[in-house]
């Protein structure tokens, strides 16, 4: 990939995303037969920001760059000079002169990444920035569902529950159209953005709408810290309305997969039947993002 920084799945042609995808899964066939050491970043330096809570992305990157072979700092932004008023420019050029080569970066601020990436020589790669992208979250999401059908062109994906605020859904709804999906949504009118159905997803009125004939059911984080927003009544008439029980998945196709992001909300998004249940993606999803993290490593290199 011919490109400094992995910012968004806007900004990337379906050919890189096949092609990120497509190492992800070479990989994930090495580290399931046990090889955990490859030598791709030997002699490299891989700094981690965290200006949000995270476990998986950041563990994952984390360990993605050490089994690559680089020396990893993980910056603790608690405990950085951030909470002395350091801007985040003047903390990337620090980095920058200590000859990192790689920042991952998650922000609360839509396009930090960008902005970093435009600051600094180190290749930026974007964890998660606002309600915008999280572009390896989508990614790894590709991987597990080309490892399961063999393809992802033609495959109707389902994604429920809070798009206006999850980056999650924007980055699979802009990787899923580049390769050929058909994306339905479905949502509380609340949590639906209204110019959403211009970006190429249909936006289904009734779960059983979304659900019928899907391969893949997404179910999306209620994130819990906006519910004084008032955007649906109750967590109890959300899983009631939005949520996806067993009945519900009957709806989508014999052999169509669960995932979700996580971390889940369990009885909110998804029962607890339904989370450890035999379609549920969600484990091997976070296998996944191990390995297409190190295939981005390995493609912007
Ligand atoms: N899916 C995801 O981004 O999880 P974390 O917030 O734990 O990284």
């Amino acid at each position: 990939m011919k490109r400094k920084d992995l910012l968004g799945l806007y900004d990337l042609t379906a050919e890189e995303i096949v092609s990120i995808v497509d190492e992800g899964v070479k990989i994930k066939a090495l580290l399931r037969n046990g090889q955990k050491k490859f030598s791709d970043l030997s002699g490299k330096s891989v700094v981690t920001l965290f200006y949000e809570n995270s476990t998986r992305t950041r563990c994952s990157f984390d360990l993605a760059a050490k089994n690559l072979g680089a020396n990893v700092i993980n910056l603790g932004v608690a405990n950085s000079s951030v909470q002395k008023g350091e801007t985040l420019i003047d903390t990337g050029k620090t980095l920058d002169m200590q000859q990192n080569d790689f920042m991952v970066l998650r922000h609360p601020a839509a396009g930090a990444p960008r902005l970093l990436a435009k600051t600094v020589k180190a290749h930026v790669i974007n964890a998660g920035d606002g309600m915008t992208e999280h572009p390896t979250q989508a990614l790894l999401d590709f991987l597990t569902m080309k490892e399961k059908f063999g393809k992802i062109e033609g495959l109707t994906v389902a994604i429920l529950g809070d798009i206006t605020h999850s980056r999650v859904a924007k980055s699979n709804l802009y990787g899923l159209n580049k390769l050929g999906a058909r994306v339905r949504l479905f949502a509380p009118r609340t949590l639906m953005p209204a110019e959403i159905g211009t970006l190429g997803a249909k936006v289904c009125s009734t779960r059983e709408e979304a659900l019928e004939g899907a391969d893949v059911v997404m179910a999306l984080r209620i994130q819990l810290e906006r519910q004084h927003a008032g955007n649906f009544p109750s967590l109890g008439e959300y899983a009631k309305y939005y949520g996806v029980d067993d009945k519900a998945l009957s709806l989508a196709k014999p052999d169509a997969i669960v995932m979700h992001p996580a971390p889940v909300n369990r009885g909110v998004e998804l029962t607890s039947s339904v989370i450890d249940g035999e379609r549920s993606y969600i484990e091997d999803q976070v296998f996944s993002g191990l390995a297409v993290r190190m295939a981005v490593f390995k493609a912007l290199l």
